[in-house]
């Protein structure tokens, strides 16, 4: 990856919003979609997916309640990063009516409703932490990257797997938009984490605070089920090495292997579940 320099970051958010628009699938026929396979997994993480990219809007408020919003880079960026997801959100939902699995006119109210305690405290909490260290910023673009780069991950995990074209076209292409939201956030996030307080808040932050993409949201079995689904295979290892391997080149973040020991401690948990008396034995 090139060396960012403040210079080359300004001119890569520019040209972001230059190129900022709605996913396009117009060209993609949705009522030949359920001529193909769709797992029951498939739909299981779709419907997921549908959630959190429909949840957006909400958590742009709780960012836009700390100090990112000081930032002109920032909020350029996130003006065009909530319109994109909210077309994410809206191009599953259209790919699950055509396959016979709708999505509920009532769902994102319903998932707001069952959104945790923690997301709640985080919320709360980073506009908090604000008010005592503009670093804040540095741990909310941190954690942005690792979202956007799981994300990514996932959307290109089902488009390799799934035996139905449109599908895996339809999240190739949202992958694609996901990889110019991490670019952002984490070129972002090296240059804020040149401070050694932004990497000594954010370290914390991180450390005491992450959690996968969807938590807090979506209840933890969900959580579990989707990293399992994801990366429950040797590939799926492999995927959160690199993912693990990519934040821990961010300064101060050598330590960052959340997404292998997330990965291990879900499919601990579902083992579990599956069979209450199997020893406690270290997923690989
Ligand atoms: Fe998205
Ligand atoms: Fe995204």
């Amino acid at each position: 990856m090139p060396d960012h320099t403040e210079d080359t970051l300004q001119f890569d958010v520019e040209k972001y919003v230059r190129n900022s628009k709605k996913v396009d699938i117009s060209d993609l026929d949705l009522s030949q979609a359920a001529r193909y396979p769709v797992s029951d997994d498939e739909v299981r993480a779709l419907t997921y997916m549908c959630d959190i990219e429909s949840h957006t809007i909400v958590y742009l408020r709780a960012i836009l309640n700390t100090c990112a919003v000081e930032d002109s880079q920032t909020t350029s960026f996130l003006s065009c990063w909530a319109y994109e997801e909210f077309f994410h959100g809206r191009t599953i939902r259209q790919f699950l009516d055509a396959v016979g699995a709708p999505v509920s006119a009532t769902r994102m109210l319903e998932v707001q409703r069952a959104s945790s305690f923690t997301e709640w405290l985080k919320e709360f909490g980073s506009s908090i932490l604000c008010r005592f260290s503009r670093h804040f910023h540095g741990a909310y673009l941190t954690y942005g990257a690792i979202s956007e780069l799981s994300t990514l991950e996932g959307y290109g995990v089902m488009a390799r797997r799934t035996r139905n074209p449109i599908l895996a076209e339809l999240v190739h292409r949202l992958a694609k938009d996901e990889r110019r939201h991490f670019s952002f956030y984490y070129n972002k996030a090296r240059l804020e984490l040149r401070a050694p307080n932004a990497r000594r808040l954010t370290n914390f932050v991180i450390r005491h605070f992450w959690l996968p993409v969807g938590g807090g949201v979506k209840p933890d079995s969900e959580v579990s089920w989707i990293l399992s689904f994801i990366m429950g295979d040797a590939e799926g290892a492999e995927i959160a090495r690199r993912i693990d391997n990519t934040i821990a080149k961010l300064p101060g973040l050598e330590w960052f292997d959340r997404l292998s020991v997330s990965r291990e401690e879900a499919l601990l948990e579902l083992r579990q579940r599956r069979n209450p008396l199997a020893p406690q034995l270290a997923v690989s």
